[in-house]
């Protein structure tokens, strides 16, 4: 989750889901942004579809063990959905209650940022939710909607896994968001830095390890670790 847009939610879902797959854990990416789902583009299954099989949705398959659901996946590449709140409830309980995912070890949802519909929805229908990973940028008024996201959690008793400091560095800031979590007593899961690798990552939908940057695939790994680690805990 997030408070504000743009921060790079649908980034690190796609290469926390790339990290776990490639250790050979089975791992589902549920798209759960109705109005911007970008996750096919970022694991590079664009164009794909999602098909039904015994009244259940099936998953679209990046690899044997990555497999992903999108309102992407059913409708054409550039149309707009112009949904209200009951219709997307509804979408949100088919991509959570019928698709035949088989066997998971981690299911990783995407939320569009903010806490609107689509993440009351999914607080409801998920059962056992592990726990939400907030993304937000050292900026102040990013941290303002991420404090929004973190009360959204409390009230709804979604257990915080921890905070990411994305695009830390001279732009943005960096530090800020450590400094907030000590204060809060929400674990610090790492700065990942602004770079042009991870705007390549997106484009091409391959992991960030694919570009030979050994200070952000550093920076990456250690946030995937400390987000896996929790989860187990
Ligand atoms: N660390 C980073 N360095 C440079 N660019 C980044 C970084 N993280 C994300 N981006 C870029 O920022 C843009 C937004 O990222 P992304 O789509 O992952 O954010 P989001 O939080 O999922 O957005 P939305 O709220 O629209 O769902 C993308 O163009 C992405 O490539
Ligand atoms: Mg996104």
């Amino acid at each position: 989750m997030s408070g504000k847009g743009g921060v790079g939610k649908s980034s690190i879902v796609a290469n926390l889901s790339f990290f776990l797959a490639g250790k050979g854990h089975s791992v589902g990416v549920l798209d759960a942004d109705m109005h911007g789902p970008n996750m096919l583009e970022l694991l590079h299954l664009s164009g794909h579809r999602m098909t039904m099989e015994n009244g259940k949705i099936i998953p679209i398959e990046a690899k044997p063990n990555l497999r992903v659901v999108s309102v992407a996946g059913l409708m054409d590449d550039d149309s707009a959905v112009i949904w209200r709140g009951p219709m997307k409830h509804n979408a949100i309980k088919q991509l959570i209650e019928e698709v035949n995912w088989g066997k998971l070890d981690y299911l990783i949802v995407d939320f569009p940022p903010g806490t609107g519909d689509e993440h009351i929805s999914a607080a409801q229908l998920l059962k056992d939710i592990t726990g939400a990973v907030i993304v937000t940028t050292p900026q102040h008024v990013s941290m303002l909607d991420m404090k929004r996201a973190v009360d959204f959690c409390r009230k709804m008793n979604i257990p915080i896994i921890g905070l990411v400091e994305n695009m830390s560095g001279d732009i943005f800031g960096k530090g800020t968001i450590e400094k907030f979590c000590k204060k809060e007593g929400i674990d610090f899961l790492g700065d990942i830095p602004m770079s042009r690798e991870v705007v390549l990552s997106g484009e091409d939908g391959k992991p960030l390890y694919s570009y030979g940057n050994s200070n952000l695939d550093g920076k990456f790994m250690a946030v995937a670790e400390h987000i896996i680690d929790k989860a187990e805990k």
